[in-house]
């Protein structure tokens, strides 16, 4: 791998503490760094790079998977670090900044290879896009990529915007896109478990499936973000992006090649081929819901409207629920069922594929063979399982569903970012969101968003602790079929 600096804006943030250090972290612990490489945090706070040190060490401490005691690691880890105070809005401090780089590169002999993150409010990415081109950071020969966190953009305008002026900057293959869904270990297997698998691969079809259920469910509340979150909902904080990729990576088509471009394509396939909703229709496929007060895990949780932040007569959709068509030969006549919520039952991220059941006509009543499932387990807990029918050798030889599972070992599975970030310092874009995959998200959603802005359709209020608004249960009694909840 090339050497590379990587400089990561809004290091003494939250994200860098919990996901970026513990990443890089175990990178350096798999050997998985370049020989020459360094990083520069960067942040508005004056500090040391001896204190910035302190400051990754203590979050590796705390959040890494994994810690190596061995003193001499640990300095070799240490010393790739350093930092420069700055003002990301004046253009000065950027000069301030290349300076340190350079002579970084120079001391370390590492090539001028740049990886920018952004771990910053988005409102600053344009900005500090335009001011890295227009510094002398602008002037490196190297190669330089940009890394960016969601949300991209409010709605669909918001976004091109946003793109729009990043594009004068970087192009589009410098762009990598973190939607951390695509990160997951059991995300990044879909595509083995569909293509790899001939049995899979020859029922993953309308033939064969009647219809797929993707649940992202938290039992977290808003927490301390009611600023961002009373804006964004349900809808554009999860729906737009992580559960619209899963239903891409869920519902494409093989891939002529496995490489980033020809996976692409086949998404943006799937994403083309939804039926688009109308606005006056949303409130027959889509469920907006609210958590009120009640419990989770024992203890009271209050209603999103008295968290502290929120505006006590919000609207905000903190859960919902949508039923989705794809209109292409392979899924006509699927629907595909997608639901999240913040203050449910369980934190769990699955995808079930229900396939069709014919034989149910053949068995007597009493014997009503169950469909057979395949659940892809994504969060907290990675694995696979399928449910068949079987005989039980007592209990009178009758017929019940058994599951055959495969759990991963959690101490093995890396976490998003580190995959992330690996391919990043590669180059590798397939797991990151590209533009056009963004926007045709965008554009799928925004009657959606319209219609909630408008109030068009009904807000449901639902009991923190439970599985949501009994109205999402209806939208899939009027297909006949019903949430599997898997508990
Ligand atoms: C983030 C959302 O993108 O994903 C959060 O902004 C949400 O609101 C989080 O809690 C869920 O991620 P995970 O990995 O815990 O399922």
């Amino acid at each position: 791998m090339d050497g590379m600096t990587f400089i990561l804006f809004g290091a003494t943030g939250d994200l860098a503490k919990r996901k970026i250090y513990p990443a890089i972290y175990n990178l350096f612990l798999d050997d998985k760094l370049p020989r020459a490489f360094a990083v520069f945090g960067t942040g508005r706070r004056e500090m040391s790079d001896e204190d910035f040190r302190a400051h990754v060490e203590q979050s590796v401490k705390t959040f890494s998977r994994r810690w190596d005691d061995d003193r001499d690691r640990a300095g070799q880890f240490l010393r790739m670090f350093h930092y420069c105070a700055m003002d990301v809005t004046q253009p000065q401090d950027y000069g301030k900044l290349a300076q340190r780089i350079r002579q970084r590169e120079q001391d370390g002999k590492i090539p001028e290879n740049r990886i920018y993150s952004l771990s910053v409010a988005p409102e600053l990415f344009g900005v500090i896009a335009s001011h890295i081109s227009n510094s002398e950071l602008g002037s490196a020969t190297g190669w330089k990529r940009l890394i960016i966190e969601k949300p991209f953009g409010h709605d669909l305008r918001s976004a091109q915007e946003l793109n729009r002026s990043l594009r004068q900057f970087f192009d589009e293959e410098e762009i990598f896109r973190i939607d951390h869904y695509l990160g997951k270990p059991m995300v990044q297997n879909l595509e083995v478990l569909e293509f790899a698998n001939p049995i899979l691969r020859t029922l993953w079809n309308n033939q064969h499936i009647a219809n797929v259920q993707i649940t992202a469910s938290e039992t977290v509340g808003v927490e301390e973000r009611a600023g961002y979150y009373d804006k964004a909902g349900a809808i554009r904080d999860m729906f737009q992006n992580h559960l619209l990729q899963l239903l891409m990576m869920t519902a494409m088509q093989m891939p002529r090649q496995f490489s980033a471009r020809e996976i692409r394509n086949e998404k943006i396939k799937v994403v083309k081929a939804l039926r688009p909703l109308r606005r006056e229709d949303v409130a027959k496929h889509v469920v907006r819901g609210q958590y009120g007060s009640g419990w989770i895990n024992g203890k009271p949780a209050v209603a999103y409207r008295d968290e502290p932040g929120v505006d006590r007569e919000s609207n905000t959709d903190t859960f919902v629920a949508a039923r989705l068509w794809i209109d292409n030969e392979m899924w006509s006549g699927v629907p595909f069922y997608i639901r999240t919520g913040k203050r449910m039952q369980e934190k769990s991220t699955r995808i079930v594929i229900e396939f069709k059941n014919p034989l149910r006509e053949s068995y007597p009543v009493h014997v009503n063979p169950a469909p057979n499932l395949l659940v892809i387990h994504v969060n907290p807990h990675e694995g696979v399982s399928f449910q068949l029918n079987s005989k039980h050798p007592g209990k009178d030889s009758r017929v019940e569903p058994i599951t055959m599972e495969f759990a991963a070992n959690a101490n093995d599975v890396p976490e998003a970012y580190e995959l992330l970030l690996y391919d990043a310092l590669r180059g590798d874009s397939t797991f990151f969101a590209h533009w056009e995959e963004v926007e045709w998200c965008w554009k799928w959603v925004q009657p959606i968003l319209d219609a909630f802005s408008d109030q068009q359709v009904p807000l449901h209020l639902y009991e923190a602790g439970t599985q949501g608004p009994e109205a999402a249960f209806r939208l899939l009694e009027e297909d006949g079929f019903s949430w599997w909840e898997l508990n």
